[in-house]
């Protein structure tokens, strides 16, 4: 079976920004899924130059409209790569091999009697392009004064739209899937209860002159929708002629806007109808991205440039968020600090955690080399019937285009794995029944490489990392279950999702009304008990002034807290002070480093009991000594009455992880 994805082409005239980053994501991760499901996909996406628009775009800035858009066509085309989205064709209506179909399809339809011309006068909608019904003025509330609208009349040429009104609403009540989501299916049909006039498909070059010239009238030029649509058969077409297209188009989606709906769902298939076409097979309506509950628009200048949050986050972590933040035909609201809350939820803790910890423990019992799955019982069978259901689940949720829902599927089963790990303890049976860790650690390890695979199309280079981590490579990434062999040796782990911060830019928190600490600010200073160095423990003064109240007007900003390097590390040796009962003297590993430590502890804690144990280290104090022996940093200890408590990650991280 064949997949053919189509984005809207974007006009030429505005600056890309997250809207349009969504439609063109959302269709890159379609196609990567179908590719994964074996199918043959093409993913076309491209630029609309022609038309009012990007003419006065281009007058305004003194160049010519080629011009213009030739610029638009590389911030376009630079977006796309950054966000790692890699169509097979990227259109242009300027290209000779779409101008060419443009002018085939009008002169086939005025050949047959399908265009016809006639003079005509209405209120005609710059910002839309089209001439609007005495209804469609009065909806949109303007009047014969609305800037919006001018009175136009002129002769002009129209396409027989009228004509194909009955097959069209036949073909929309026949075919639920056509139009998605059902809504927006209701909303066509209710408006073609109306009779559906002929639709006017030139200009006078009089009046515009940036466009294709119809092949039967020099002094016109092709209204820059009827021309745009056609893309969506001239790049097939230029690709590999006809028979190209007759494998593709049965099997196309075209992506969209609600905005664009009408244009879609109306003159596109009466069009198609028209020439001899079958109509697209699905049109599939999103909602808008928002910012504070508005549009974004140019006009409004609440554009979110989707460069900032690729250079702040990364490309991965932008499409996880577009993908995961969106239900499908509703509108959604933008927001950063949203955005980084989802990141750290799904990716750093649920995700990240759970593989940290299961290569550590790979690494410490078996040597980083991937165990058999040799004792498997209840547990594991659940595992895979869950692996196999998440499968089956997903593809459904991605054909359907709801692909929040499917990053959550994936993100149910890391939590299951998460859950398995935590009641099976590999940690402590590996002490007593190896060959049973060795199971628990394989049956995680192969959540992720399934949970890799489902993810790739989202996170493509994340999950390339994860790959490679593992020790494999782009073959393993199969929809199966049981893929990962015994013996594999993993590589050495790399934090794939570092937590992010989330920090409120200062203009806000001038803004902010009731003068409480914003949450940034919140975050760098705890109200709670009191951590302080374990090492300064020894001195009662120290302690005493970190344990008072830190005043309001004291608050640090983040910048302050960052010069302060702590890490997780793993204490190897441990042996008392001799002449203290204060402390002790211990080794610490923090990533391939060993450094010792002297810590005020020893009576709170036996050294042995110790050993093997994360703890908090701060890696850039000045190195001191006491009674003698160097100290080269600090444990991190909560002290509360007369009981002290090392500090330990709640879950086990690699050593050497940064703490932020
Ligand atoms: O309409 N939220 O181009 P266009 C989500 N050239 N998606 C958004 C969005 C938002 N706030 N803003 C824009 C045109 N989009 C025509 C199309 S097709 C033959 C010709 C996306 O630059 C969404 O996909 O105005 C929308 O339909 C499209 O950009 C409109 O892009
Ligand atoms: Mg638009």
């Amino acid at each position: 079976m064949a997949f053919y994805i189509t984005t809207p082409i974007y006009y030429a005239n505005g600056e890309p920004h997250i809207g349009h980053a969504y439609t063109n994501t959302l269709a890159d991760v379609s196609a990567r899924y179908h590719r994964l499901y074996g199918e043959e996909t093409f993913f076309l996406t491209g630029i609309d130059e022609h038309g009012q628009k990007v003419e006065q775009a281009a007058a305004l800035r003194n160049i010519t409209p080629l011009q213009h858009c030739d610029e638009m066509v590389e911030k376009f085309k630079n977006l796309w790569a950054r966000l790692d989205i890699q169509p097979d064709d990227f259109l242009r209506t300027t290209e000779p091999r779409h101008q060419k179909v443009v002018q085939a399809v009008l002169q086939q339809l005025w050949d047959s009697g399908q265009i016809y011309s006639d003079t005509y006068s209405g209120w005609y909608e710059l910002s839309e392009e089209r001439f609007l019904t005495d209804k469609e003025m009065e909806e949109k509330g303007y009047t014969k004064d609305s800037p919006e609208v001018s009175q136009i009349e002129e002769k002009n040429y129209f396409f027989k739209m009228s004509a194909h009104q009955e097959w069209l609403l036949n073909h929309i009540e026949q075919h639920p899937e056509f139009i998605q989501p059902e809504g927006r299916r209701k909303e066509m049909l209710g408006f073609l209860k109306q009779p559906l006039g002929d639709l006017c498909i030139s200009r006078p070059k009089s009046r515009l002159s940036w466009g294709i010239e119809l092949p039967f009238d020099k002094a016109y030029v092709t209204y820059v929708w009827f021309d745009a649509l056609l893309n969506y058969i001239s790049a097939p077409l230029s690709h590999g002629g006809p028979e190209h297209l007759q494998t593709l188009w049965p099997q196309v989606t075209h992506l969209l806007g609600k905005d664009i709906l009408m244009t879609h769902a109306i003159y596109w298939p009466t069009m198609l109808h028209a020439a001899g076409y079958a109509p697209p097979q699905k049109l599939i309506a999103h909602g808008w991205w928002m910012v504070d509950n508005a549009k974004m628009s140019k006009s409004k200048g609440n554009s979110i440039d989707p460069l900032d949050m690729i250079e702040k986050y990364g490309a991965d972590a932008f499409r996880y968020v577009l993908m995961r933040e969106m239900t499908l035909g509703l509108d959604s609201d933008f927001s950063e600090k949203a955005f980084v809350l989802r990141l750290n939820t799904d990716l750093a803790n649920d995700f990240g955690n759970l593989l940290n910890r299961t290569l550590n423990l790979l690494n410490k019992y078996f040597e980083g080399v991937v165990p058999a799955p040799l004792v498997v019982g209840e547990a594991e069978q659940a595992i895979e019937a869950l692996a196999l259901k998440t499968l089956e689940d997903t593809e459904a949720l991605v054909r359907a285009f709801k692909m929040n829902q499917a990053l959550d599927t994936v993100l149910q089963l890391v939590r299951h794995a998460n859950k398995y790990i935590n009641d099976e303890a590999p940690w402590a049976t590996a002490k007593t029944d190896l060959p049973r860790a060795g199971t628990v650690l394989y049956y995680v390890l192969e959540v992720f490489r399934l949970a890799a695979t489902l993810l790739s199309p989202v996170i493509p280079g994340k999950m390339a990392s994860l790959l490679s981590q593992l020790g494999l490579n782009a073959q393993d990434l199969k929809l199966a279950w049981g893929i990962l062999v015994p013996g594999t040796q993993t590589q050495k782990p790399e934090v794939l999702f570092p937590r992010q911060e989330y920090i409120e830019k200062e203009e806000n928190k001038m803004e902010n009304p009731t003068g409480n600490p914003t949450e940034a600010a919140e975050k760098t200073v705890s109200t709670a008990d009191k951590v302080s160095g374990a090492a300064e423990s020894t001195a009662p003064e120290a302690n005493q002034e970190a344990a008072q109240v830190v005043p309001e007007a004291s608050f640090i900003g983040i910048e302050d807290f960052a010069k302060v390097e702590l890490k997780v590390a793993e204490v190897v040796e441990a042996e008392r002070v001799p002449k203290t009962d204060k402390l002790l003297r211990l080794v610490v590993k923090i990533g391939e480093e060993q450094r010792q430590i002297v810590a005020g502890i020893a009576a709170f804690y036996e050294p042995e009991a110790l050993i093997g144990k994360q703890v908090v280290v701060v890696t850039n104090l000045k190195p001191v000594k006491l009674r003698g022996v160097e100290s080269r940093g600090m444990i991190l200890a909560a002290k509360s009455g007369e009981l002290l408590s090392v500090l330990t990650p709640l879950n086990e991280v690699a050593t050497g992880a940064q703490i932020s």
